[in-house]
């Protein structure tokens, strides 16, 4: 591929900012200067960009701590999509990795490794996810009971048994439940097949990967290598 590309790829800059670097003498490849953003490369080159080393990475990994009120969706004519939230340079081909509706917050993988997407969504996988909500009602040890047994949903669904912990019980209860799958609605849907409401409901973990609690809701940063090697041996 191209050197500018390359760099493009691996968002250093825009295409005009990386030519101009380039022209500059500010990017070496293999040890030697070069001054031509044409110039053909490939992801064992060794490329320096401005005294610093850039990997090329085939794909890309981001953990998202999605805020209310974007939609998990990769575009939409109406509404902000959680792509939305990353910069339009690094947005590509990524995609979403499950779903959150738009009010619930926390932890969401961004990737466009469709393999590892695919896999961490399959319904063989049981990949745990784990969740803080805000219940209207007294959450109570019966509750913890029928999650534990397997609750049935509306439409006759029955759900694997899930761990409920109750942190406060009170008007408005404090929980913390997690899950083996991923149905639609489903933490809403469980509170209310035992009558109650979910008002507030934030993803905490999904597998092995836990959202980094210095992430303010919208904010967004790469996963570490020790996190992805963790997603990929799920
Ligand atoms: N369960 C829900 O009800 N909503 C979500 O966004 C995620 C899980």
């Amino acid at each position: 591929m191209r050197l500018d590309k390359y760099l493009s790829d691996m968002n250093v800059g825009t295409r005009t900012e990386i030519k101009k670097a380039v022209r500059q003498g500010q990017v070496s490849v293999d040890g030697v200067t070069v001054k031509n953003p044409g110039l053909s490369v490939n992801e064992t080159s060794s490329v320096f960009y401005q005294g610093k080393e850039i990997v090329y990475e085939v794909f890309s990994y981001y953990m998202l701590n999605k805020p209310a009120g974007v939609i998990t969706a990769t575009e939409d004519r109406y509404q902000r999509t959680v792509l939305d939230l990353l910069p339009a340079e690094r947005r590509k081909d990524l995609s979403p990795v499950g779903r959150l509706d738009k009010d619930t917050e926390g932890l969401l993988l961004i990737t466009n490794d469709g393999d590892l997407n695919h896999r961490l969504l399959s319904p063989k996988h049981h990949v745990d996810k784990r969740y803080y909500a805000e219940i209207e009602g007294n959450v109570n040890e019966s509750d913890v009971r029928a999650f534990a047994d397997g609750l049935r949903l509306d439409d006759g669904l029955l759900c694997l048994p899930a761990c409920l912990e109750i942190l406060k019980s009170g008007d408005i209860s404090e929980i913390e439940v997690e899950i083996q799958e991923g149905k639609f609605h489903q933490i809403k849907r469980m509170f209310e097949a035992v009558g109650k409401r979910v008002l507030y409901l934030k993803r905490l973990s999904m597998g092995p990967l836990v959202l980094d609690p210095s992430l303010a809701p919208g904010e967004w940063r790469k996963l570490t290598p020790e996190e992805l090697a963790s997603l990929q041996a799920e």
